[in-house]
């Protein structure tokens, strides 16, 4: 081939895979969109939010590559499609153990998604300690001309599982050799206190709003009060005509 040739050639397949790439980066728009959503409406109406925080992140050329090296899949973008489902991943980072399960309820609910698989790393944690929910997750992403069914993998964590993810994965992170046995116990102890923290602090998060909740029933607010409400950052008050109105329905 000339270079010419070569150099076209190059640019075609270029093409090919950012169109690729982007369908994934869509996905997790979708993603992060419907995870906000009940990011604002939990703040909202509960003033709490069981979500943390989001990551999301697509995989790179060079891992998809080395991955499919790896697992001796054919290197074309259709069987990379369908070997490997984390190229779009997205972690949702929860307050506490029970947020999760809730989070992951209520994504499992949307219609139009469909979720492919479930690994649950809390109910059943890894030898080393890992736990975090996994869900591969199908989005349906609609372009100019198609729609596309799109995978993304959900990881949802507390933030102290996420600490010690995190942290396992810079000590440990391709380190090839076998990890002398001292150190996988530590490891696992480590992260047996984390989730001994995690349900210690679901503890008094139960406790403390059961306090709350008496505390309101006590609470006499004012009508004022009871008249105001916030949306994204706009303060309304609902005319007290209004509220008889919708009322006297
Ligand atoms: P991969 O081929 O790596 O995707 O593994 P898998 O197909 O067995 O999927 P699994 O659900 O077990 O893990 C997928 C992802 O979870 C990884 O890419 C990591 O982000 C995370 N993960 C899984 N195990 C561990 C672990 O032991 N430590 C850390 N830090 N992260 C982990
Ligand atoms: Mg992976």
């Amino acid at each position: 081939m000339n270079p010419e040739n070569q150099i076209e050639q190059f640019k075609k397949l270029k093409h090919e895979i950012t169109r690729f790439m982007l369908i994934y980066k869509f996905a997790l728009d979708e993603m992060e969109t419907k995870i906000e959503i009940l990011k604002q409406e939990f703040q909202s109406l509960h003033d709490y939010s069981p979500i943390e925080h989001t990551k999301s992140r697509i995989k790179s050329p060079e891992s998809i590559m080395n991955k499919m090296l790896r697992k001796n899949g054919e290197l074309s973008l259709d069987s990379v499609r369908n070997c490997i489902k984390d190229i779009a991943g997205l972690r949702i980072t929860c307050s506490f153990i029970s947020d999760i399960y809730h989070v992951s309820e209520m994504l499992q609910k949307q219609d139009d998604l469909t979720v492919l698989e479930v690994k649950d790393y809390i109910k059943n944690p890894k030898p080393n300690g890992y736990q975090s929910l996994h869900l591969l997750i199908q989005v349906p992403v609609f372009m100019s001309d198609r729609q596309e069914l799109v995978c993304v993998e959900v990881q949802i964590r507390t933030i102290a599982m996420d600490f010690w993810a995190s942290l396992e994965h810079k000590i440990f992170y391709k380190y090839n050799k076998s990890v002398p046995e001292s150190m996988t116990r530590e490891l696992k102890n480590a992260a047996d206190a984390a989730h001994a923290l995690d349900l210690q602090m679901e503890r008094l998060h139960r406790d403390i709003k059961e306090i709350k909740d008496d505390d309101e029933d006590d609470d006499l607010s004012s009508f004022e009060e009871l008249r105001r409400i916030v949306i994204h950052n706009q303060q309304f008050t609902l005319p007290a005509n209004f509220i008889k109105l919708l009322g006297d329905k």
